[in-house]
């Protein structure tokens, strides 16, 4: 089969599965590359995914060239046709309010007051409640045989703690997860039924509308949490309700699915490679470097999309304006041009600069929240069940472009050393 042949369909079973043998070799033969299936250019070396964050000239706004059927950034069904178009107006108002989809100046206006709310500090705030959440979920499947680990821990956890941060009550939990998952089509173009965007579509709205009534419930009685601090303060930041709103949906669902997938993969990874699960078990200071390795390694994010919004020129290849570009972090995350052993696991590297979170302008809000997550939740899953062994010979992956993860992690627990301590043996 041609190079070309092999790397036409981002969305064939081997790119799913193995996304980096499969754009590894683009990265070695073509590493700026055409791709007429998806009309997009696939970047793949690290310098040049590097270089693409940093330049002006790549717009991230690529939700009004969708949906005046110039492409997609989103999603990877194709172009919306003129009927779809017209249900598709209001969902586009929203996500055209997303700060991931605006360029300076406005998407400094968003992040800004965003962030305003939502500092390092305040995600410090959260370790004793996220330890504590972590233990409740692992108390709930103490003494079970086997579980999937995404459904017990890895999806409940950041959606459990994306909730408290932003004060969604408890009482909304179950309604706020649904929509939420109704979203992921729509976003990281995911294969599915038809009509799951037009649902996906219709989540968005619920969940913006959502937010617009947590925004009012806060303005009458303020509390302690993000939504809260936003209504605060967004008028004299320059934004409107529908802008914070829209923000808020982001955040829930940015926070969502790739945490969950960082706590899988992350998992899945020490599994397949019990040395450095034993380095790991044997050091907890090692826990931080670990996640960067997680990261690094498997990533949740598969590539970030980008719109050209000026020519540019790159690795000798010509980019048109108004043409998409997906820059490939996978494939620079395993660049031998940066990273010594770069197929390998190791939670004890030296130097890790991945590109997981992105870089620059758009680099991940959240990315602290991610660390901590990860950081408590898979050491402290090991810690209590260290015999938990991988239960099924073969995963099923997402079938999206750009999100990496198991649809489910199924493991075999092993006995309990909390509950053992419990029973009257000392430690
Ligand atoms: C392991 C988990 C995560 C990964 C791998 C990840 C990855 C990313 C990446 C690659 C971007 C940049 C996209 C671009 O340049 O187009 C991004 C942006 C963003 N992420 Fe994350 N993210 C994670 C978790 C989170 C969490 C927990 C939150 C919030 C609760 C969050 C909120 C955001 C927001 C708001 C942006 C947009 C920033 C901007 O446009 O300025 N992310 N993320």
């Amino acid at each position: 089969m041609s190079q070309a042949a092999m790397v036409d369909d981002l969305m064939s079973p081997e790119a799913i599965r193995d996304p980096y043998g499969y754009f590894g070799r683009l990265r070695l033969d073509d590493p700026v590359h055409w791709n007429e299936r998806h009309r997009s250019w696939l970047v793949t070396r690290y310098a040049d995914v590097d270089a693409c964050f940093r330049d002006p000239r790549l717009s991230s706004d690529r939700v009004v060239p969708h949906y005046a059927g110039q492409g997609t950034g989103t999603a990877a069904a194709g172009e919306p046709g003129d009927e779809e178009r017209g249900w598709l107006q209001p969902i586009r108002t929203v996500l055209a309010d997303w700060m991931v989809f605006q360029d300076p100046p406005e998407h400094t206006r968003l992040r800004r007051s965003v962030s305003h709310a939502f500092t390092p500090h305040t995600v410090a705030r959260m370790e004793p409640r996220i330890r504590e959440i972590v233990d409740e979920l692992l108390d709930q499947v103490s003494g079970r045989e086997e579980i999937d680990f995404v459904r017990e821990l890895a999806f409940p956890l950041p959606a459990i703690v994306i909730a408290e941060l932003l004060g969604v009550p408890a009482s909304d939990r179950e309604l706020f997860k649904e929509l939420s998952d109704e979203l992921s089509p729509l976003v990281f173009g995911e294969l599915s039924e038809p009509d799951r965007h037009e649902r996906a579509g219709r989540a968005l709205l619920g969940l913006a509308d959502y937010f617009r009534d947590l925004m009012r419930h806060y303005r009458a009685q303020p509390a302690d949490n993000l939504v809260s601090t936003l209504v605060e303060h967004y008028e004299a930041d320059g934004l409107s309700e529908d802008e914070v709103a829209a923000n808020c949906v982001l955040l829930l669902f940015a926070g969502h699915e790739t945490t969950t997938n960082l706590l899988a993969c992350g998992l899945l990874a020490l599994l397949e490679h019990p040395h450095q699960r034993g380095l790991l078990q044997r050091d907890p200071d090692l826990a931080a470097g670990a996640v960067e390795e997680f990261l690094r390694y498997d990533g949740p994010t598969k590539l970030s999309v980008r719109w050209v919004a000026v020519d540019l020129e790159l690795a000798g290849r010509t980019i048109r304006t108004g043409q998409r570009v997906m820059l490939l972090q996978a494939t620079a995350n395993r660049d031998p041009d940066v990273f010594d052993r770069p197929d390998e696991l190791l939670i004890d590297r030296a130097s890790n600069p991945h590109l997981a979170f992105g870089l620059k302008t758009h680099y991940c809000l959240g990315a602290p929240l991610a660390r901590l997550e990860a950081r408590l939740a898979v050491p402290r899953a090991l810690a209590r069940f260290p015999e938990l062994r991988p239960a099924a010979a073969q995963l099923q992956w997402h079938p999206t472009i750009m999100i990496r993860g198991p649809r489910a992690l199924p493991v075999h627990l092993g006995p309990d050393v909390r509950a053992t301590r419990v029973e009257g043996a000392p430690r």
